[in-house]
């Protein structure tokens, strides 16, 4: 399947955990510090009943140069990283080697996984920054559903679609449709994890709402046990739309509150997880 994202993927993923970037920490990571932040630890807890991943094979849709599975295989997963970028891949195994551990990857377009894959996770696994690159939610969620074992779990955490429609704060630019799917086409320089960085990239994203991406996952045969929404997170995922509290976590706020001030305005949803779980028996 082909994809207009699939150059300037190859294009971040050279780049990301070369330590030109803010995010991909490629020294934290093998000094032992995992990559996940709070929600993905407690996506991971509500999924496993709090057992933790060790032992479960986990698939890690779009797991681009592979920190979270990384992560996982430390605590004693097998995880199966899957991306369509082979440089993503040849990257992820580079730092799984660094860090003393073992993943496989797959490369293949998560709208479409490989059939071979059939059956044989326990838990699939997409975080921050995935749904918004497939235009045929529907396929991904199947795709999902399909490597599965019945019974087996779904674990997404995600931007939250409300976030997305803004393109800038200062001036506040809502450019961005709140779901749809319709094709967003962007140019531009630079990557998430590093604003400055000196490549210029063209894109096609999908905007999706909280309610399609929720349709999608019962029309895949899931059941959905969790749908939370995130009003902090511990870092801002679109680099400059969130303000910085003074208890170091990041908040959406526009307008002013009630005593007139930006600082007392309500918080908006940043990020959700959403949890399901594949049934035993079609209804
Ligand atoms: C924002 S990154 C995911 C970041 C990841 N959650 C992390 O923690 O590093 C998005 C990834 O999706 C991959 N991707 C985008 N469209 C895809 C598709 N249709 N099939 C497979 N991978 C895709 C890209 O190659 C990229 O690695």
């Amino acid at each position: 399947m082909e994809s207009p994202n699939f150059d300037h993927w190859e294009t971040l993923a050279a780049y990301h955990g070369t330590g030109s970037d803010r995010y991909y920490d490629v020294d934290a990571l093998v000094a032992g510090h995992d990559s996940f932040t709070d929600l993905e630890e407690n996506a991971l807890a509500l999924a496993t009943s709090n057992n933790g991943v060790e032992g479960l094979d986990v698939i890690h849709i779009q797991s681009h140069i592979a920190f979270d599975s990384i992560s996982m295989a430390r605590r004693g997963a097998r995880v199966t990283a899957v991306d369509f970028s082979p440089t993503a891949l040849r990257r992820a195994n580079e730092i799984a080697a660094l860090v003393g551990v073992s993943i496989k990857t797959v490369e293949s377009d998560s709208r479409d996984l490989p059939h071979s894959l059939d059956g044989r996770f326990d838990l699939a696994y997409a975080t921050i920054g995935v749904l918004g690159w497939i235009d045929d939610l529907n396929a991904w969620m199947h795709s999902a559903s399909r490597v599965l074992r019945a019974g087996g779990h779904l674990v997404i955490v995600e931007i939250h679609p409300l976030t997305n429609v803004f393109g800038s704060r200062d001036p506040l630019i809502a450019d961005f449709p709140y779901g749809g799917g319709v094709p967003f086409a962007w140019r531009g320089t630079g990557s998430y994890a590093n604003p400055n960085a000196d490549f210029t990239t063209s894109t096609e994203e999908y905007p999706h709402s909280l309610s399609e991406i929720v349709q999608s996952v019962i029309d895949a045969g899931f059941e959905l046990t969790r749908l939370l929404e995130h009003n902090d997170m511990a870092y801002d995922p679109h680099g400059d739309i969130l303000d910085h509290d003074a208890d170091g976590r990041y908040r959406f706020r526009i307008g002013v509150g009630p005593d007139g001030s930006p600082s007392s305005a309500a918080t908006l949803p940043i990020a959700f997880t959403l949890l399901a779980t594949k049934r035993t028996t079609t209804r």
